[in-house]
């Protein structure tokens, strides 16, 4: 036998009424084949993968990238456009959304996976005070930045028509980290910077609902990209990194990160949520 008895009275009744028997909204998921989305942070790491996954899903890609020569290489092998983006100037980014909004196909995502790490306590062991300019540069660039994106191309996927029954228009994924809900010592500038992100979380879902725009953030643990440099030193930092992870035993990848963004915004249900993508870790203090 197929599906419980519930899904047989659901069925039984559709035949009845002569309605097609097919569940609406799970069967018709945001359609990304023939849609432009646009991803900075696009030439490395967890923004590479994200391109490279959403292009094979048929999407046209911008890729949104202060790296022009790595940006134009992820372009050129997905078939996608190079937009030189620095996320916290507005005018750069209104000009790659430009870019993306009139690229021939309805703009309907928007993913941002561009951002820095920095690395000082609040007061040093020496005891001087956290700079405040590097404070305010990843505060520019991690937090400021992603707002860029996600309200700038929410404005542009707002003037495409609906994709669907529901009203939906498009999706924005965010990029925080679990330091920011558990940052470690050292972690001031970058904690503050990605619990921002979370916080925009709802209020935006909210904003944009009636837009038909979802947002969901994902709060990545350990996931071996560039950003964790390469070499013997490197690979014995990260040997380090993953021992608090629970399981499986192992940084994470970036193709399993790009295939939780494609899940997120292939799911009409997912909205307002932030997700640990972690192995089960637990940042300690240190
Ligand atoms: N890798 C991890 O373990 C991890 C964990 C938690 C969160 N994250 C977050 O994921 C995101 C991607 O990290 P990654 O590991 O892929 O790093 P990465 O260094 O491989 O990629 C970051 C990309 O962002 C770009 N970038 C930096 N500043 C920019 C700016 N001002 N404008 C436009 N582009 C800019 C860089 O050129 C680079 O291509 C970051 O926000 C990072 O904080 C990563």
């Amino acid at each position: 036998m197929v599906g419980g008895g519930a899904d047989n009275a659901i069925i039984a009744a559709r035949t009845r009424f002569g309605r097609p028997e097919r569940a609406p909204s799970m069967l018709r998921p945001m359609e990304l084949n023939g849609t432009t989305a646009i991803v900075s942070g696009g030439a490395s790491g967890l923004g590479e993968a994200t391109v490279r996954a959403l292009a094979a899903a048929g999407c046209q890609v911008v890729v949104a990238d202060l790296n022009e020569e790595q940006g134009k290489a992820v372009a050129d092998a997905t078939g996608g456009v190079f937009a030189r983006t620095d996320v916290s100037d507005e005018q750069s980014v209104q000009a790659a959304v430009d870019a993306a909004a009139t690229a021939g196909l309805p703009l309907r995502v928007a993913v941002s996976c561009a951002g820095i790490g920095w690395a000082a306590r609040t007061v040093g062991r020496d005891g001087s005070p956290h700079d405040l300019a590097s404070y305010r540069k990843v505060i520019d660039v991690n937090l400021i930045g992603t707002f860029n994106l996600m309200r700038l191309a929410a404005a542009a996927i707002a003037r495409t028509e609906a994709a669907d029954a529901d009203g939906q228009r498009g999706v924005i994924i965010n990029t925080a980290s679990v330091a920011g809900i558990e940052g470690q010592t050292g972690q001031i500038a970058y904690s503050a910077s990605k619990g921002g992100i979370i916080g925009m979380t709802v209020p935006a879902a909210r904003d944009l609902a009636a837009i038909g725009v979802r947002v969901n953030t994902i709060c990545p643990g350990i996931i071996d990209t560039p950003i964790y440099g390469q070499g013997p030193a490197s690979d014995e930092f990260k040997a380090r990194l993953i021992a608090p992870v629970v399981f499986p035993k192992r940084m994470g990848t970036s193709a399993e990160f790009a295939q939780l963004v494609r899940a997120l915004i292939e799911n009409d249900y997912m909205n307002a949520e932030v997700i640990r993508f972690d192995g089960g870790i637990r940042f300690q203090p240190k």
